[in-house]
């Protein structure tokens, strides 16, 4: 059977306005009377909130990347069974704030795990769902990380090098899949960026839904 709704992901490395963008995205589409889905990742459930506590808490330093992969897994898990599915399944657009490449960039590509067994573990946790499109903002990390603010959470506070790891990630990502991942300048003006965004997914919208 043929996948109803459409699944639209922000990504990103810290401060690079994903946030500001899907929402504005998300207000978009309403008005053009689109029944819209906004949610993020680590979060979106009440269960997965509570995951995203113990991943962001800074006084968790000691945990483990394995750890940390699999709390990611399991908070996403909870969400696309609880909300992302649902929401497809009544031909939602749902749009997420991160997804399976956000742990493919910054516990693969910038923590050292596996890809291969990444995906694995990602398949179980999203039964095999992926975004039909992913908007990659992109931002030089020092820039980025400045623009993230004062207090720090526990991924915030990894090294320079950690996150120039993730933004590569990232790019890679995006050169593997050009079809789905559209990689938009994080540092240009914000109207300019949001107006391209809005015309490839409603250009998808119109296509699919
Ligand atoms: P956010 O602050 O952008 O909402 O994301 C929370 C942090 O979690 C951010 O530093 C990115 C990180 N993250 C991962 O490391 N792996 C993941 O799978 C996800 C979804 C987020």
């Amino acid at each position: 059977m043929a996948k109803q709704g459409l699944f639209i992901t922000f990504e990103g490395p810290e401060g690079s306005g994903k946030s500001t963008h899907s929402k504005l995205l998300c207000e978009f589409l309403r008005r053009k009377s689109v029944r819209v889905l906004h949610t993020r990742e680590p979060g979106g459930t009440v269960i997965s909130e509570k995951i995203r506590k113990i991943l962001l808490d800074p006084e968790n330093k000691r945990m483990d990347v394995i750890t940390e992969m699999l709390l990611y897994m399991a908070a996403r898990s909870q969400i696309v069974k609880q909300k992302i599915l649902p929401a497809l399944k009544q031909g939602k657009v749902v749009v997420c704030d991160r997804f399976l490449d956000a742990t493919l960039a910054y516990q693969g590509y910038a923590g050292g795990l596996d890809i291969k067994l990444i995906e694995d573990i990602g398949r179980l946790a999203t039964g095999g769902l992926a975004p039909d499109l992913t908007f990659l903002l992109d931002i030089d990390s020092e820039q980025g990380l400045a623009r993230a603010g004062n207090v720090k959470d526990r991924m915030e506070r990894k090294s320079l090098t950690f996150h120039r790891s993730v933004r590569k990630g990232y790019l890679r990502i995006a050169k593997k899949e050009p079809a789905r991942v559209k990689v938009m300048s994080a540092v240009g003006e914000i109207d300019e960026t949001q107006e391209n965004i809005r015309k490839i997914a409603l250009r998808l919208c119109r296509s699919k839904i």
